[in-house]
């Protein structure tokens, strides 16, 4: 298959960089700044999984040429509108596009662009940064690529994807339940997020703090009454598992939306929180803590646009 990975970020660059090092025929869509970055240093992954090195195949929208296989969109949501604009000539009808995008807005944005059959499920579990000097850094272990179609079924071009994509360095893993695999991805997102950035600390922090593991409950359960009204519960096994990790008195975890918040970088704050609070307040659900916590990050992205 021909891949095109738009954007050679932090997740872009980690998992095309890892097809790349196994032999697959990937192309990155980058803008001139990275182009001219990575032209000089080359694509650098330092992870606990053995670094990379290489030259990678780069393409500027100006000179795309035609449609790829599959297009494995990495930008972040705020980059999404101009992102569609510069990647649509990649698309042609046996295309298929898997974007690592949290939350479930960007699946409407695509879907009305290039239709359903153009866009598959995915989820990207990996924890990696794009240092100033252009290297991307893996933070954790986990590195899992999930994909699937949204009906769930095990098509011929799934199958062929699955073939590219397994046994090049990193957890690929076809699923038949990737629409509820985004929304579970989302529920975790949106309630970490939402409690670490408005308690401004990692979970252990907020636990520790007087009313924090109240809060922690009470936030995930606004968050988990929204996507069950939606129609979208989480599985079984998810939320025990879920309410463990976050009331772990010893957990430093925190999320990359209170990491950017840390760093005065923008945050994905509209597409994990804000689209969630309108969707849950829409099927009649009160979200006044994660309604709290997006109003603050509102705040926060204003002043960061000097506005
Ligand atoms: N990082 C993680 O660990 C992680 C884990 C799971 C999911 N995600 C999700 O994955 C998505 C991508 O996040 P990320 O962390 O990879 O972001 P990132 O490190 O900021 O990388 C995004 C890249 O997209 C590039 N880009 C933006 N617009 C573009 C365009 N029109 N054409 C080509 N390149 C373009 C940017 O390049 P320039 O601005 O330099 O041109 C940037 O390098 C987000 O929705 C995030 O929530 C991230």
């Amino acid at each position: 298959l021909r891949i095109l990975i738009v954007g050679a970020g932090s997740t872009g660059g980690y998992f095309g960089g890892r097809l790349a090092e196994a032999g697959r025929d990937v192309t990155f869509l980058v803008r001139k700044g990275r182009a001219a970055q990575l032209r000089q240093d080359g694509l650098r992954i330092v992870s606990p999984h053995g670094d990379v090195s290489l030259a990678p195949q780069l393409v500027t929208a100006d000179a795309i040429g035609g449609p790829y296989d599959a297009v494995l969109l990495t930008v972040k949501a705020y980059s999404l509108a101009a992102a569609l604009e510069d990647l649509a000539p990649a698309i042609g009808p046996e295309t298929m596009i898997l974007p690592v995008l949290n939350g479930m807005r960007h699946m409407d944005l695509l879907v009305g662009r290039f239709g359903t059959g153009a866009v598959l499920g995915c989820v990207c579990k990996v924890a990696t940064m794009l240092e100033e000097d252009g290297r991307i850094r893996q933070l954790a272990p986990v590195q899992e690529l999930s994909y699937g179609e949204i009906n769930g079924s095990l098509s011929a071009r799934m199958q062929r994807l699955d073939d590219t994509m397994r046994g090049a360095g990193f957890d690929a893993r076809l699923s038949t339940t990737i629409e509820r695999d985004m929304w579970e991805k989302w529920v975790m997102l949106a309630s970490l997020g939402g409690i670490t950035c408005l308690m401004r600390g990692h979970l252990g922090e907020v636990n520790a703090a007087p009313g924090g593991r109240d809060f922690i409950l009470a936030l995930l359960a606004e968050v988990v009454a929204a996507v069950t009204a939606l129609g979208h519960p989480p599985g079984e096994t998810f939320l025990p598992a879920i309410r463990a990790g976050f009331t772990a008195p010893t957990s430093t975890q925190t999320s990359s939306m209170f990491r950017d918040l840390q760093k005065g970088a923008p945050v994905e704050a509209d597409q994990i929180l804000g689209d969630l609070v309108a969707r849950g307040s829409g099927a009649g659900v009160a979200m006044p803590l994660l309604s709290a916590a997006y109003a603050q990050l509102c705040i926060y992205q204003k002043r960061l646009g000097g506005q």
